[in-house]
């Protein structure tokens, strides 16, 4: 890259530190054009180390790859993580396992502890989620991320062609019931808003390249099958996408703000860190349609 930043692949994957970068400077668009194609060939992740930003600095960065759940311009993610938003900023929402004066949550604990992709549930999920390490325990709470394009890349052609056609659900209420305590979960929110049907396989929109949208955090089933067949094939699909060879794993370093791409990853972040402070604020960008 130009000035002096420095980038380094950390992974066959692709997936790419770069330091000597301040994420609080206005970046003309040459340095944003040069970002967002690292960024589109990097496995989907880029890690921008050594970060001092505020959560409005943590906006403005992100609010230059698009509109913001939670923003004026943009609409808010489900009601039931309504409560762990930054006070000040609907943008930001918070991962905590920590407690205020008053005994309340200062953001979700152990939030994303089961393999998904962000918003998936929407008819317009998430592109890209940037997640900013404010505070990471001495051992632990390490990130996993799995790449569904070179996963897609895996199958045998036949399996593609089998894939090619099919379409699955994506629910919050799978999630509702299996993550979330009870009198958490916002009832609204399983109404219909956060249902969404979306192609097995898709095609990115910058690359063209395809991915394997699917994940077992939030979908549901696949359309048009018996239960027991669609568990079957999603169940093949799940343990296809999370072997070793398509698995980044992000060991947090303080001040890291990593960006990733949510139409080809899925993540699941380790809760093994017990009550040692986590605390980390993303934001989350409204993607398109998948198709
Ligand atoms: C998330 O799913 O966004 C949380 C990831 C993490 O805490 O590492």
């Amino acid at each position: 890259m130009r000035r002096n930043h420095i980038t380094k692949k950390l992974s066959k994957l692709g997936m790419t530190e770069i330091r000597g970068l301040n994420l609080n400077e206005r970046f003309d668009d040459e340095l944003l054009n040069e970002i967002k194609s690292l960024w589109l060939n990097s496995g989907g992740i880029l890690i921008f180390r050594d970060q001092h930003i505020t959560s409005q600095q943590q906006i403005n960065f992100s609010r230059q790859f698009g509109t913001l759940f939670g923003s004026p311009e943009g609409v808010p993610m489900q009601d039931t993580v309504s409560r762990y938003l930054h006070p000040d900023h609907p943008e930001i929402y918070r991962v905590s396992n920590q407690v205020d004066k008053e005994g309340t949550p200062t953001g979700r604990a152990r939030a994303g502890t089961y393999w998904h992709s962000d918003v998936s549930f929407r008819e317009k999920p998430a592109s890209a989620s940037i997640l900013y390490a404010k505070q990471i325990p001495v051992v632990g709470g390490d990130t996993l991320f799995a790449n569904a394009e070179a996963a897609y890349k895996g199958l045998s052609q036949a399996m593609k062609d089998i894939l090619a056609p099919l379409q699955a659900v994506h629910d919050f209420a799978i999630a509702a019931a299996s993550q979330y305590e009870k009198p958490v979960v916002i009832r609204d929110d399983l109404k219909g808003a956060n249902r969404a049907l979306h192609p097995v396989i898709r095609t990115h929109p910058d690359t063209g390249r395809k991915s394997i949208y699917v994940n077992p955090g939030f979908t549901s089933h696949l359309d048009g099958f018996e239960s027991k067949e669609s568990d079957s094939l999603l169940k093949f699909l799940f343990g296809h996408i999370t072997q070793p060879q398509y698995i980044y794993r992000q060991i947090w370093q303080e001040h890291d703000v990593i960006m990733w791409d949510n139409r080809i990853m899925m993540h699941f972040a380790i809760s093994d860190y017990g009550h040692e402070p986590r605390y980390l604020e993303r934001t989350t960008l409204i993607g398109e349609r998948p198709t």
